[in-house]
């Protein structure tokens, strides 16, 4: 069993950051609700507990509180923001609206040592800190940081796991390993190997299907199974016709050569069809969703004695879904919900105590290629939704190429936008190449920064590069006569066009 740190969610847009840079310096941690009884919290036995920030005011009669009981645990407790407001509230101390909020990065002026700037997000500041404790820093307009040492209780107003705060992670390793006496023991081969045990104890010599989208998640996954039960696991990839360049082969090409049997169903005219006229885009994505378990369910129906589907469920999807898993059959990650009436004796979701870049680093360990373990996210229907109006193969072609010259150009640089790629819009426009007018397509480029993708800003491209990507679309691709630059941030727009 590896230490634990609990990390209590009031609420936070940031539980997941704080509770994944624990992980990153290895040392395990879970989410559990703010609300969670003591008894439950002495059973997990945890070395440490950080209570989150919280969009609350510890004053409000609804304001979610804490059983002040936990402070005399002996545990060490860091509260951040909210929490630290909660932690002195409860213990005695005086929480108030600030004369101003503090949104951004703050200058923080410590008891001892230099200055430093910290990432701020409060309106309601501690005015006086509970008996016991002491004020160890200060902004101009609230207490930043206080503790009560000997009880082992730490407050900050601030965001230690945000990158915009100095120092910060320092300061979080100082809790977990100078205050909670931290190991370090949590290791990504460790939970590699008790993954592989499980899956081989559960399984029990029993048939697994997965349905392979060549996503982050469920390449992870299939590389995985077929560590751990090469001759019983299926994978089925649809291929839909509406990847991008090359994307289908690649993925067969890693995969054929994995441990397990293969399934590439080539549906692109199928698919095709099946879209045929439809412009709207939610119409699109509903029949590529649905289209997508019709061949998913035929194909499962080919195999028999499938016992288990394997899911490739992560840990922010089981913290969001409020900590449950495995119950019910989860939407398909890309496409659509799967089939419920393809019968199973369990499912098995082996990823599900993993972040994001938990997942990303196993897949590096288990062999996966960099561009499928870095892959972008890219919407479930693909390419369909990124030709605005109707899909034909011709415009899947000229989409296919802009896209890739896009990637290769922007592949080049040294710090990549996070999410980049190229729209086929619906629009001609006038032209000259030669001596001929043209009259072809508009294609539109979108390059965005973004933690988290429900937000996000317009990378600010060089000109020197947008230039290089539009000259070279204009170039080398028929049918684009022009090339324009998306410098909408979301909101008002979303990331995809459609
Ligand atoms: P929007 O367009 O809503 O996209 O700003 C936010 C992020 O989600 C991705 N996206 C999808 N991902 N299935 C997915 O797995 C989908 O159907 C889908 N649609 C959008 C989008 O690429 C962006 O990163």
């Amino acid at each position: 069993m590896n230490q634990l740190i609990l990390v209590l969610d009031f609420g936070g847009q940031y539980k997941e950051l704080i509770a994944g840079t624990v992980r990153k310096s290895n040392v395990y941690s879970e989410i559990h609700s703010g609300n969670m009884k003591i008894s439950d919290i002495v059973k997990l036995n945890p070395i440490g507990i950080i209570l989150t920030g919280g969009p609350n005011s510890v004053y409000l009669p609804d304001a979610q509180s804490i059983d002040p009981e936990i402070f005399d645990l002996g545990i060490p407790i860091l509260g951040i923001c909210y929490g630290m407001q909660l932690m002195c509230h409860s213990l005695g101390g005086e929480v108030a609206p600030g004369k101003s909020g503090e949104y951004g990065c703050v200058t923080v002026t410590p008891e001892t040592g230099k200055k430093y700037t910290a990432l701020m997000s409060h309106r309601d500041i501690v005015r006086k800190v509970p008996d016991g404790f002491k004020v160890t820093a200060k902004t101009a307009l609230c207490i930043a940081a206080c503790e009560n040492a000997a009880k082992k209780l730490y407050g900050l107003q601030f965001h230690p796991e945000s990158k915009h705060t100095k120092g910060g992670r320092k300061i979080l390793k100082d809790f977990l390993f100078n205050i909670c006496g931290a190991k370090g023991d949590y290791k990504l081969s460790n939970y590699l190997d008790k993954q592989i045990n499980e899956i081989r104890l559960k399984t029990a010599g029993n048939k697994v299907l997965l349905a392979l989208s060549g996503g982050v998640d469920s390449a992870v996954l299939a590389a995985l199974l077929s560590d751990a039960i090469p001759d019983k696991l299926t994978c089925i990839f649809v291929d839909h016709g509406f990847m991008r360049l090359n994307e289908g082969d690649e993925i067969e090409r890693v995969f054929s050569k994995r441990d397990l049997n293969f399934v590439r169903v080539n549906a692109e005219e199928r698919f095709l069809a099946k879209i045929k006229g439809i412009s709207d885009p939610e119409t699109k994505r509903k029949i590529v969703g649905e289209e997508f378990i019709r061949v998913f369910e035929e194909e499962a129906e080919k195999i028999a004695d499938v016992a288990f589907l394997a899911q490739g469920t992560i840990y922010p999807d089981v913290v969001e879904s409020g900590g449950e898993h495995g119950a019910t059959i989860k939407s398909h990650h890309n496409v659509g919900g799967l089939p419920d009436n393809l019968s199973f004796k369990g499912i098995i979701e082996p990823l599900a105590g993993l972040f994001k870049d938990e997942v990303r680093s196993l897949g590096k360990k288990l062999g996966l290629p960099e561009y499928l373990v870095n892959r972008q996210p890219f919407p479930g229907p693909g390419l369909a939704i990124r030709i605005m109006g109707e899909v034909t193969l011709d415009k899947l072609n000229t989409l296919r190429q802009a896209d890739a010259v896009l990637r290769q150009e922007i592949d080049e640089l040294k710090t990549k936008p996070n999410q980049y790629f190229a729209v086929l819009t619906n629009t001609h426009s006038v032209g000259v190449k030669g001596d001929e007018r043209t009259y072809d397509y508009v294609i539109a480029i979108r390059a965005v920064t973004t933690d988290d993708f429900m937000t996000c800003e317009y990378t600010p491209l060089s000109h020197k590069v947008l230039s290089r990507i539009s000259a070279r679309i204009t170039n080398e691709i028929k049918g684009v006569s022009r090339v324009v630059y998306d410098i909408t941030s979301k909101p008002p727009a979303t990331i995809e066009w459609e």
